[in-house]
């Protein structure tokens, strides 16, 4: 009796793995709709825009790292430095690299660009456009126009805030 009752209860289980192996299955060909779902992250990009927008604050932080823009039209960028410390201690621009420029290199120069707000003059040729140093309060619209597409890299210049005030302008 032990026996046979040890012999159905492993069909038993037998059946049972096999039913549950079914039911894997139909999961499966729903997960295809799941992954129709994944492009939605595609939301969080930035959107493409001309008239771009972007804020410092006194945690030596832009708002956003990365900016889209359409090629061959002008753009118009305003800087916000949205803190309350003075240039002097908390001061941000922004200024847009062109494609292959060594930016640690080019931030290394522009520290000892104090005289002019840390725009190295012999790096001009590096530079697609910049924002003038602002102080907290403060703001900066500049216009340019790009006619490359490609992924440029922007930066504040200020002493030290490189390493955290960095990002990518796309322009497609
Ligand atoms: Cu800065």
């Amino acid at each position: 009796m032990n026996k046979k009752i040890k012999i159905s209860l492993v069909m038993l289980m037998g059946v049972l793995a096999i039913t549950s192996c079914g039911k894997k299955e139909t999961p499966q060909t729903e997960e295809p709709t799941e992954a129709t779902e994944t492009p939605s992250d595609e939301g969080n990009k930035p959107a493409v825009s001309n008239v771009l927008v972007i804020e410092g604050n006194d945690q030596m932080q832009f708002n956003t790292n990365e900016l889209r823009a359409l090629a061959g039209k002008p753009i118009t960028l305003t800087l916000k430095h949205v803190g309350k410390i003075p240039k002097e201690a908390m001061g941000h621009n922004l200024v847009i690299l062109q494609e292959g420029t060594d930016e640690a290199a080019f931030a290394a120069k522009a520290i000892n660009a104090k005289d002019t707000d840390y725009i190295p003059a012999s790096e001009k040729a590096s530079i697609v456009a910049h924002t003038k140093l602002l102080g907290g309060g403060e703001e900066d619209t500049i216009e340019f126009t790009v006619d490359k597409k490609g992924t440029y890299n922007f930066l504040c210049t200020f002493p030290g805030h490189v390493a955290m005030m960095r990002g990518v302008l796309i322009i497609e």
